[in-house]
């Protein structure tokens, strides 16, 4: 496609391209076939998805020569069981798949998790395809290979690496998004910003407009932009032993928050936001960062309008659940903090400064300080 842009993640033993651009859920049995001469592909996706996505995606399969069939999972985070998985997995075994065949993952990250998880362990491992539908799964969850379910202990606790064949993020699907999901996306791209640096920082903070209006060259941009930082952590860092610890940014106080307010309450990317916040605050105690970066970030995610929500949540349940947070090593939380635009650093934090930060911060969400569409979490 002339529209689209290719974007490499140079993993070995095999290296692929995400994809971007409007228009390419039609182009997935082509792409396909170009990659594998396998004789089926099972789809698996959600039941809000579906309707809208599947059929498209099947009839290019189809045309491409693949037996397809589909697999339906109920929308949401609470499809991201150990159950869930087992069921895709008999499905898989149902639809007759071998190991030459393919899983093509369509929807948003919660569908890429899971699909990917489960191509990852059927018969040890099958070939899988991303067709990420939300603004987060192409931004983020569709490339870089890291797949999985929820367990009650925590959020993402049991998974398999499983990079994709490639990945197609076709643009149009996102206009059907609800402004909730728009939002919890947007929450990863201003991650992906401020952990990139100083141009992507800027650059978002200039087309905030063009983001919450979602014109489609800002769309566009933001997409690739995020997805070619992305892709340049994973190939340095495909297993997150140094470098690709900084895409947790946000995330040990928002995986906390997804928790206690019990998956799906509240959505990953507005978790994720709140984290941000979080973080920001705590780096001017620990790592010394000045104050006007942390409200330079409190300033990004407000006029990218992601909405504050109330976090009448416990904070000694908060900060029980940062110790299963995966990042955790021998119960103590760890922090990706930053004190400038690119510039971050993992670390512990003393645990009264930590209970104190909770303490405040919490209070704070709950006064909605900062913003004025909230969210509840009930
Ligand atoms: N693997 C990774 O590297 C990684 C990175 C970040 C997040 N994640 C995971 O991603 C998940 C969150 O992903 P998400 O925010 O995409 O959630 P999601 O998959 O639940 O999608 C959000 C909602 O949007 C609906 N939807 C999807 N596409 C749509 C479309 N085009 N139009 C209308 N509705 C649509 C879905 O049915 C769902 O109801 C979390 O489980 C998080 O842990 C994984």
């Amino acid at each position: 496609m002339s529209d689209s842009q290719q974007v490499p993640v140079l993993v070995a033993p095999r290296p692929y391209t995400v994809e971007v651009g409007p228009g390419l859920l039609s182009e997935v049995g082509p792409r396909l076939r170009q990659a594998t001469p396998a004789g089926r592909a099972t789809v698996v996706t959600d039941d809000i998805v579906a309707p809208r996505f599947a059929r498209v995606v099947r009839e290019s399969l189809s045309s491409a020569g693949f037996l397809a069939s589909e697999v339906v999972v109920p929308a949401g985070e609470t499809s991201k069981t150990w159950a869930r998985a087992g069921l895709v997995l008999d499905a898989f075994a149902g639809a007759g798949l071998d190991r030459t065949d393919v899983v093509v993952a369509l929807g948003g990250g919660v569908i890429g998790d899971l699909a990917g998880f489960a191509a990852a362990v059927f018969l040890r491992g099958i070939d899988l395809v991303q067709l990420p539908t939300t603004l987060l799964a192409q931004v983020d969850s569709s490339v870089g290979g890291k797949t999985g379910v929820d367990l009650d202990a925590g959020k993402n606790l049991a998974g398999a690496f499983k990079q994709p064949l490639f990945v197609l993020a076709d643009t149009d699907t996102l206009s059907s998004l609800p402004q909730s999901e728009w939002s919890s996306g947007l929450a990863e791209v201003a991650k992906a910003g401020i952990i990139e640096g100083e141009d992507f920082l800027s650059w978002l903070e200039v087309s905030a407009e063009g983001l919450r209006s979602r014109q489609p060259s800002s769309i566009a941009e933001a997409v690739r932009r995020s997805v070619e930082f992305k892709a340049r952590v994973v190939s340095a860092d495909e297993r997150e032993s140094g470098l690709r610890e900084c895409l947790n940014y946000g995330h040990t106080f928002g995986h906390a928050v997804e928790k206690v307010a019990g998956f799906g309450a509240v959505s990953h990317g507005i978790a994720v936001a709140e984290g941000i916040r979080f973080a920001s605050r705590l780096a001017v105690d620990v790592i010394g960062a000045p104050v006007g970066f942390a409200h330079r970030q409190g300033h990004l995610l407000d006029v990218l309008e992601i909405p504050r929500i109330r976090l009448d949540l416990d904070p000694d349940a908060l900060r029980e659940a940062m110790s299963s947070d995966k990042k955790a090593r021998s119960g103590l939380p760890r922090f990706v903090l930053a004190d400038a635009p690119g510039s971050w650093r993992v670390t512990t934090v003393p645990d009264e400064l930590l209970k104190r930060h909770i303490g405040d911060f919490v209070g704070v969400g709950a006064s909605g300080e900062a913003g004025s569409d909230e969210e509840g979490l009930t």
